[in-house]
Order: C-alpha cells, then sequence, then structure tokens
C-alpha cells in the first residue's frame, strides 16, 4: 500500500501519504475562536492515524471576526498547547494555513499600495509565531483565487517566509486547478503557476481536482506536471472526494500525486486511516457525501459530521 510508505517533505519524514486538508471548525460569539476549542477535535483527529493535518484557516489579521487568528502573540501559547499534545499522542506532522481577511490574496492586486505592504509584513509576523507555536510547517492559502494575477505578490511572501523561518522550514501552497475561477483558471495557466511556485522552493502545492474539468482531465493526472515535479523538489498534493481506499491508492500509483488529501471522509471517522492501514474497512463510518457539515461555518454551528 503505497498509501502508507513514509514519504519525506521538505526536512521531515511523514509516516504516511494522507493529509487532512484544512477545515473551519467553529465560529463562536467572541473575537476570534481560540485553538482550545479545537483541541479536542485536532488532538482526536491525530490519534486516527493520520500523516499531516493543516490547521484550518488562521487569519493573518482581526479584520474578519469569529476565525481563529495569528495576529497577536497571545495566539502563539494557545497554538502550542493544541500542538503540544497532538505530537504528544501521534507522530502526526502539523502545518497551519495563514490567510489574510481582507482584502484577500483573492483581490490584493487592487489594493493600494500601503495596503499591499501591511498585508506582506502581517504574513511576516504571523510566520514568525506560527513557527514559535512548534507547527512542523506552514501552509499558505492561494486557493479561491487566480493567483497569476498576483504572482509577484505571492513570491514575495514565500521568499519573505523561506528567510523569516529558516530555508529548511517546510512551507506549502494551496492552490485551485482549472476551477475557471472568474473564467480565467484554465489547465494551462494552472501549469504555469505550478511551474512558477515550484521555483520558489516551497515543499508542496495542495491542488484540487478542478470543478469544471472531468476526472481524468484534472491537473495532477498530466505529463505537465511530472516534468516540473522531477525538475524540482516539490511534492503535489490532490484533493478531492478520495473516500474510498482504491481511490486515494490509484491517485499515488498512476498519477502524479505524492500525498493525498482527505476532509470529509476523515471528519465521518477520523480513524480512517488506522483502519484502513489494518484492512478494517467494514468498520470505517463512511461518508456520503451529503455536505451537511459544509453549512456548519455559515450557521456558525461547530463543524462535525451531521449525517
Ligand atoms: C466544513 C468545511 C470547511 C472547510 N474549510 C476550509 C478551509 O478553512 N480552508 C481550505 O483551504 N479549505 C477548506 N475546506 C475544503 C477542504 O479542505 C477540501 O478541499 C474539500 O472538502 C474537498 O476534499 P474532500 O472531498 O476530501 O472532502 C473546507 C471543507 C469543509 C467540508
Ligand atoms: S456531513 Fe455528510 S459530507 Fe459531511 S462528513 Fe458527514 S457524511 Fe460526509
Amino acid at each position: 500500500m503505497k498509501l502508507f510508505e513514509k514519504i519525506r517533505l521538505g526536512n521531515m519524514d511523514i509516516q504516511n501519504r494522507i493529509m487532512f486538508p484544512p477545515m473551519q471548525k467553529r465560529r463562536r460569539d467572541h473575537y476570534y475562536i481560540n485553538p482550545k476549542d479545537c483541541k479536542d477535535f485536532y488532538v482526536n483527529l491525530a490519534k486516527g492515524g493520520t500523516g499531516i493535518i493543516v490547521v484550518e484557516m488562521t487569519f493573518i489579521n482581526h479584520t474578519l471576526p469569529l476565525l481563529l487568528g495569528m495576529f497577536d502573540d497571545q495566539h502563539i501559547i494557545e497554538y502550542k498547547n493544541m500542538i503540544d499534545e497532538m505530537h504528544e499522542k501521534s507522530k502526526v506532522k502539523v502545518f497551519i494555513q495563514l490567510e489574510d481577511a481582507l482584502p484577500g490574496l483573492c483581490y490584493v492586486d487592487e489594493a493600494p499600495e500601503d495596503m499591499m505592504e501591511l498585508f506582506y509584513q502581517n504574513f511576516m509576523s504571523a510566520s514568525v509565531r506560527a513557527k514559535k507555536t512548534g507547527a512542523d510547517g506552514i501552509e499558505l492559502h492561494g486557493a479561491c483565487s487566480n493567483l497569476s494575477k498576483r504572482m509577484s505578490l505571492v513570491k514575495r511572501i514565500l521568499t519573505g517566509m523561506r528567510e523569516i523561518c529558516g530555508k529548511n522550514y517546510p512551507i506549502g501552497i494551496r492552490i485551485d486547478a482549472s476551477e475557471f475561477i472568474f473564467n480565467e483558471t484554465t489547465m494551462n495557466r494552472t501549469i504555469d503557476i505550478i511551474h512558477e511556485l515550484s521555483k520558489e522552493k516551497i515543499a508542496y502545492i495542495s491542488l484540487s481536482g478542478g470543478k469544471s474539468v472531468k476526472k481524468e482531465e484534472r491537473v495532477y493526472f498530466t505529463e505537465s506536471i511530472k516534468k516540473i515535479t522531477a525538475e524540482y523538489n516539490v511534492q503535489i498534493i490532490s484533493t478531492d472526494n478520495a473516500s474510498k481506499y482504491q481511490l486515494a491508492e490509484s491517485k499515488l500509483q498512476c498519477f502524479d500525486s505524492d500525498i493525498v488529501e482527505i476532509c470529509r471522509a476523515i471528519l465521518c471517522d477520523p480513524e480512517w486511516p488506522l483502519k484502513t492501514k489494518e484492512g478494517r474497512f467494514d468498520e470505517i463510518k463512511k461518508c456520503a457525501y451529503c455536505n451537511r457539515c459544509m453549512d456548519s461555518p455559515i450557521k456558525r454551528k461547530p463543524t462535525t459530521c451531521r449525517k
């Protein structure tokens, strides 16, 4: 089972090729939520055998309320408590997804110069804090956006993060693939973006499958990606509906995906990795892909499987 083979990511070994991607958990009635509200969820998830967990969208500034934040030094200790326990109870590697609240990577090319500078500085301060939490790496949230329009800013942020966190500290990025967002993100453009980002010495690029294309046309299935990854030491991570072991395994065996992200299926059964590894397939609580959990953040309810 390739899914359970170790893999090297940046400077570290990961116990298997399963990543739990960022997933917003709870919104509460105070300004930003505290990781202690999410601690039980993440510790339990870690115990289920997932190789890497990316802690959900964590904001570098406090423009948006009711979400996790990394804009104040007090956040360091809160995250550290949670991450220490995840490390204590399992072999999981923990990344934190950093995101700006406004104007967002989606719109930032339209922002005035001084705002761009503030945005850059906020990313740098949040990266320093994120590293101090004991997180094994950082993921830059670049999805829901056409990165080709703002590549120079993204590159500047990635370079800054590397300088500030050290060249061996793993930094990944999440991007959309062939989503045709604003009718602009096509397959070829996605491949160009992957090429540009690969030059930035990042540890991984996490790619969605692309909503508007047939399964066999998804970007991580293309020869061009294989050529890029052969040239640069960047791991490709694929997302979408890998609910069944065979599906996840086939992405690793047949296509150029190095790690598979599994979100809803693991939300449904956090022990999915352990049970799959031990062949206890009948014991897995199966995700129905009904998307009721997706309503949770909107309704400001804790995100759980609500099947
Ligand atoms: C409730 C919920 C919250 C999510 N929050 C985030 C998020 O904070 N950041 C992000 O990049 N993706 C987020 N996603 C998208 C997931 O990371 C993942 O890409 C998506 O669920 C597809 O994977 P799956 O088919 O394995 O579920 C969220 C998904 C769900 C269901
Ligand atoms: S609510 Fe539905 S989509 Fe979400 S984890 Fe549960 S079964 Fe899967």
